[in-house]
């Protein structure tokens, strides 16, 4: 059971956004307030919130903060206003296509506000969007709990599984989609353990998923990332359980950078490799995955180890923030549509679409 909020809106039209700032745990749990697009945008670019269906949800949530900045303008102005802004939303993280998937759906919105109530007043289409936003964060908690459900019968009663990044609570307004997963399984009262990567160079594994699986009672193990094959010989882990950033139209996944080699080592180990996602994650018009664009992030992150400096200053440093799985190293994606066993371009359109 979820006790805390990963984000939620605030008050009316004239609120704010309210995230767990994920920068800070797990020593201080903190509540950061965005009442500006420009806040959101730098909390998106610094991880305050992260993972890829939050950081939609919190776009949602970004276009209701553009719209307040809209009041002295007439419809079809505030409309192309909010339009500009989401557009600058869009580029603070390039890998998630929840992002702009959830902005192009509340740009949608607002046009389809002007076709229903030409005559409306902006304070209405404040209201008309943040109703939008609010149904994308019911439908995020939705698709979270199908997953778990879908994917349940994956996690081996009594064995442990190996898990990387945050895919949980945290990533999601919701309750994960890898860790709904674990959470679902736990219900149904099967016990499992749960291996996790410390997921350098912002250890989201060791700060963010051992919290949550902690707090959820879950047996779960830390692992430095260079101890997952190691692991898999010795026959500790019975299944991998990762999320996904993008999936392209062909079953390639891109997630958390490290993701690609843990899908290598299962696939020499013969251990089934799953991802976990909704479908607002699958991007159809990108083919295949080195289309997907790969964020790079700041040396600093890999020169320093929690803001220690580890490597001589002025080393170059290699950073993307994701990589790429390809879809034949997947045993199966889990959506809250239903499962895609070996993923092809074929069955995702089906199940996608369906
Ligand atoms: O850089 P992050 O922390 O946003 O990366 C997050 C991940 O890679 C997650 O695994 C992914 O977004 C899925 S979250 C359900």
């Amino acid at each position: 059971m979820k006790t805390f909020k990963t984000l939620q809106w605030s008050g009316g039209i004239d609120g704010c956004l309210e995230l767990t700032d994920q920068r800070k745990l797990p020593g201080e749990f903190i509540t950061k307030k965005c009442k500006t697009v420009e806040q959101l945008y730098d909390a998106i670019k610094t991880l305050a919130v992260r993972g890829a269906p939050a950081i939609g949800v919190a776009a949602g949530f970004g276009v209701c903060l553009a719209a307040q900045e809209t009041e002295k303008l007439k419809l079809p102005d505030a409309i192309k206003r909010i339009k500009e802004r989401a557009d600058y939303l869009s580029k603070s993280r390039p890998t998630a296509v929840n992002l702009s998937w959830a902005l192009e759906r509340m740009n949608k919105a607002a046009e389809n506000f002007l076709l229903i109530d030409p005559d409306g007043t902006v304070a209405k289409l404040q209201k008309y969007l943040l109703s939008e936003a609010q149904k994308i964060y019911n439908e995020d908690v939705e698709m979270c709990r199908m997953i778990g459900i879908n994917g349940e019968s994956f996690i081996p009663d009594g064995g442990a599984i190996l898990t990387h990044c945050n895919a949980g609570a945290l990533a999601t307004a919701g309750d994960g989609t890898a860790l709904a997963v674990v959470f679902e399984a736990q219900r149904k009262g099967k016990k499992i353990k749960v291996y996790v990567d410390e997921t350098r160079p912002l250890l989201q594994g060791a700060r963010l998923t051992t919290w949550e699986l902690k707090q959820a009672g879950i047996d779960v193990i830390l692992i430095c990332d260079n101890m997952a094959g190691a692991l898999m010989k010795d026959s500790k882990v019975k299944a991998v359980f990762i999320g996904a950033d993008r999936i392209a139209a062909n079953g390639d996944v891109a997630n958390k950078i490290g993701s690609y080699s843990l899908s290598v080592l299962a696939k020499e180990h013969k251990i089934p490799f799953y991802v976990a996602a909704p479908s607002s994650t699958f991007d159809l018009k990108i083919q295949y995955g080195a289309q997907i664009p790969i964020e790079q992030r700041k040396p600093d992150e890999v020169l320093k180890f929690m803001d220690v400096q580890i490597a001589p200053q002025g080393t170059n440093v290699y950073n993307p923030a994701f990589d790429v799985t390809p879809a034949e190293n997947i045993t199966a994606i889990i959506t809250e549509k239903g499962v895609i066993k070996c993923p092809t371009k074929e069955k995702i359109k089906k199940l996608i679409n369906s």
